[in-house]
């Protein structure tokens, strides 16, 4: 497994867990040390144990020496990261140069009849170009199959072991049945293992993010609608998820997508539209939509408070972009955050797990509040980010007593507007008319 990020963690513990000797490799030595003492450099629910498990089994381990794990290799699987390009001639696009340099890496080290597996999300064509540039490093001709990866951070496990369906792009039988086989034990509640033209797998993977992306940009515009036709989003969600056409599943309100995959991939995707005469209207719409919705409790605090911030204290819950993550890559919270700073006010901050990678950001410019109590103190108003489980049934009452004023910004419409104001705050949501308590 060539990369030890999200991706490369999660499938190397779940394919050694299903029996298979995997070695890790990953070129930032820190985090290779920390795994080998069953340390892990992320929150995953569930990753630790399954990591230890396996680790002490013999069947997972972890190197920063390419070479090492490679030569032994029947399956090389890339699972480096592809983050969008600094470029701005190359505005969008995924940088591939992570992938460029494993690939020579590796390359000296693969083993004749091993099949490279393309796990990361790469443009269509980036399987063809690993092809080519095997044969120029190699002098011979490698297998490479596409197998993008669609587990969720926050449920990767479950995600990894139980799949709606497995991708392949595959050109050779043999490539075909070894990942059949590798994902069998995978595949047995007879969800599909989908095998295609690399091009088409590489495609599914961005189009599935574009899709996702696209129902939270439109949900999010309807919702801000409804705030202002005198709506409520919630019915009106309701009300058309029923429909079988439409359903329920992905339509929830807030305050915009983050994280390190759908951002780059909707960008990635219209670049690539672009790159061939398309002009990407509804994709260039979805990521535009998306970067409005991370200003809207900027805009909601900013009117509730007169346009002066500045000396005001705020407290805000959640930081990582998603519950049970704590991945802070493009988070709307940190948006909010870098508003709020810039406005003057002062800020205090409490997220069960991303604490420390906000930390690493900001250093000492934030307050940090172990408890979502304690990061009360003083405030003069709550802005909620992220939907974790602990703050859907807090103690209001005791809320009420820690705060200056008694205000809420709730980024993902976690309570119901009567009941909160009953125990006397004003409380500002999405796609909600405000209730002053
Ligand atoms: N994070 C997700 O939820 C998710 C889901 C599906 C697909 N993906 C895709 O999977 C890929 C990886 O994403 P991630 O979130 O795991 O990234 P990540 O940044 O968490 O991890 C990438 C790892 O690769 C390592 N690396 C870079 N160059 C290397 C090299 N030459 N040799 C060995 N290791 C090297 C980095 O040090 C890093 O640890 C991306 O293409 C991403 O779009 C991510």
């Amino acid at each position: 497994m060539i990369g030890t990020g999200y991706v490369g963690l999660v499938t190397g513990t779940c394919l050694a867990d299903s029996g298979n000797d995997v070695t890790c490799v990953d070129i930032d030595q820190e985090k290779i040390e920390r795994l080998e003492h069953g340390d892990i450099p992320i929150y995953e629910p569930g990753l630790s144990e399954l990591v230890v498990r396996n680790a002490s089994a013999g069947r997972l381990k972890f190197t920063t020496k390419t070479a090492e794990a490679v030569r032994p290799a029947k399956l090389a699987f890339l699972a480096v990261g592809t983050p969008m390009s600094d470029d701005p001639a190359d505005k969008g696009a995924a940088d591939l140069k992570y992938v460029w340099s494993a690939v020579e890496g590796f390359a000296p080290h693969l083993a004749a009849d091993a099949i490279v597996v393309v796990k990361s999300t790469v443009p269509p064509g980036t399987n063809a170009k690993v092809f080519a540039r095997l044969k120029e490093l190699t002098g011979r001709t490698c297998d490479v199959a596409s197998n993008p990866e669609f587990l969720k951070e926050g449920a990767a496990i479950n995600d990894f072991q139980y799949p709606d369906r497995v991708v392949i792009g595959v050109r050779t039988t043999e490539a075909q049945e070894t990942l059949q086989e590798l994902y069998r034990p995978f595949l047995r509640t007879d969800k599909p293992l989908l095998a295609m033209t690399p091009e088409s797998a590489e495609l599914t993977k961005y189009v599935a993010n574009a899709l996702l992306s696209t129902k939270i940009s439109f949900i999010n515009e309807m919702a801000n609608l409804c705030e202002r036709l005198g709506g409520d989003i919630n019915d009106v969600r309701r009300g058309i998820g029923h429909d079988r056409r439409i359903g329920f599943a992905f339509l929830f309100p807030g305050v915009g997508y983050g994280g390190s995959c759908f951002p780059k991939d909707v960008r990635a995707l219209a670049h690539l539209a672009r790159h061939v005469g398309i002009d990407p209207l509804l994709l260039d719409s979805v990521d535009e939509v998306n970067n409005r919705q991370k200003h809207v409790l900027t805009h909601k605090i900013r009117d509730h408070f007169g346009g002066h911030l500045a000396g005001k204290r705020f407290a805000v819950w959640g930081l990582s972009f998603k519950p049970k993550t704590d991945d802070v890559r493009e988070a709307p919270a940190l948006t909010l955050i870098d508003h709020l700073l810039e406005s003057g006010a002062k800020v205090a901050v409490h997220d069960p797990e991303a604490m420390d990678n906000v930390k690493a950001e900001y250093g000492e410019k934030l307050v940090y509040a172990k408890t979502p109590l304690d990061v009360l103190e003083g405030a003069d108003a709550l802005a909620i980010n992220t939907e974790w489980s602990e703050f859907r049934n807090p103690d209001f009452a005791e809320m009420k007593r820690r705060m200056r004023s008694p205000v809420i910004f709730d980024g993902r419409n976690l309570y119901d507007p009567t009941h909160i104001r009953d125990h006397g705050f004003t409380y500002y949501s999405i796609g909600r008319s405000p209730v002053v308590g």
